[in-house]
C-alpha cells in the first residue's frame, strides 16, 4: 500500500494526479486535520506529528509513504528518513516528499533564473527550497514568501471569497516585484486557490504545483525501484483516515476528488 500524509486536506491535490496516473495501486490517505494547520507550529512539534504519522502508517503495513505536505517535507522528511529507515528497513520501506520534484521542475522551466516560492511560515523559514534549488544551480535566485493566512481560509472552504483574493493579492506583491518568471506553490493546499493565483499573476509567470510533478516522479521512482514496487498491493483500494470529523472529511474529499469514498476512519495519533 502507498500512503499519503498531510496535515489536512491539502495532500488531496497530490493524491488526485497520482490516482490519475497510477490508479492500480492501493492507497491510504491520512489527513491530520485535528491539528492542522501545521505551518504555524514549531519545528519540534511538526517533527513529532510527522513521527507519529509515520509510526502509525508503518504499523498498518504501508510500504511507501509520501509526505504530501510541504511543511512536513521541509521540516521533518530528512529526520524521519534517518530515524525510521535504518539498515534492513531501508530495503523494505520508503518515505518520499514533494519538495524535490517541484524544485527540479522549476529549475527546468525558469528562463530568467528567478524563482518565487510561496508556502507556510515553517516551509519558507526552513529555506529548504532555496537550498535544494541552489544545490542544482547556484546562479538561481529564490524569493520566498510566507502566506500564513491561506491555509486556514482554505480549510474553512473560503478560497473563492473576495476577502481571500485580496489577501492573496497582497501576499503576491513582493513576488511580482522580484520579477520572477516561475512560482512554486510550496504548499499542497494552494492549488485549491489556483484560479486566484493565475488571475493575479497573469500568463507570464509559470506556476508549479507539487501534485503533478510528484505523480510523475513517483511513476519514475517505482520504475527504478522494483524492490519497493514489487511489495505494493494493487487492487485499486482507497482508504481515508482523519484525526478530525470524518463526515466533514468525507464531504470535502468527495467534492474535490469527484468520487464517492467510504466513510473515513477517525484515528488518534
Ligand atoms: N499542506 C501543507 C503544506 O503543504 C500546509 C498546511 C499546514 O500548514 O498544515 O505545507
Amino acid at each position: 500500500m502507498i500512503a499519503l500524509f498531510d496535515s489536512g486536506y491539502g495532500g488531496l491535490t497530490v493524491l488526485k494526479p497520482i490516482l490519475k496516473l497510477l490508479p492500480e495501486y492501493d492507497y491510504m490517505y491520512l489527513g491530520d486535520s485535528g491539528r492542522a494547520p501545521y505551518g504555524n507550529h514549531s519545528t519540534e512539534n511538526i517533527k513529532m506529528f510527522s513521527e507519529q504519522a509515520v509510526e502509525y502508517l508503518f504499523s498498518k503495513g504501508v510500504k511507501l509513504i509520501i509526505f504530501a505536505c510541504n511543511t512536513a517535507s521541509s521540516t521533518s522528511l530528512r529526520h524521519v528518513q534517518e530515524k525510521y529507515l535504518k539498515g534492513k528497513d531501508e530495503q523494505d520501506r520508503k518515505i518520499l516528499g514533494v519538495l524535490i520534484p517541484a524544485a527540479e521542475k522549476a529549475i527546468e522551466v525558469t528562463k530568467n533564473k528567478r524563482i518565487g516560492v510561496v508556502g507556510t511560515k515553517a516551509t519558507i523559514n526552513s529555506k529548504v527550497y532555496e537550498t535544494e534549488i541552489n544545490k542544482l544551480d547556484k546562479d538561481i535566485k529564490v524569493y520566498g514568501k510566507a502566506c500564513p493566512l491561506l491555509v486556514p481560509l482554505i480549510e474553512e472552504g473560503w478560497q473563492n471569497k473576495p476577502e481571500s483574493h485580496s489577501i492573496l493579492k497582497k501576499y503576491l506583491r513582493d513576488i511580482k516585484n522580484n520579477n520572477v518568471d516561475t512560482l512554486i506553490l510550496g504548499c499542497t493546499h494552494y492549488p485549491l486557490m489556483l484560479k486566484n493565483f493565475k488571475r493575479i499573476l497573469g500568463k507570464k509567470i509559470r506556476i508549479i504545483e507539487s501534485g503533478e510533478v510528484t505523480a510523475q516522479s513517483l511513476k519514475t521512482y517505482l520504475g527504478r525501484h522494483p524492490e519497493i514496487e514489487g511489495k505494493l498491493s494493487k487492487k485499486g483500494k482507497k482508504e481515508f483516515l482523519t484525526t478530525d470529523d470524518p463526515a466533514r472529511f468525507k464531504e470535502f474529499t468527495e467534492k474535490y476528488l469527484g468520487m464517492k469514498i467510504k466513510m473515513p476512519e477517525k484515528i488518534s495519533l
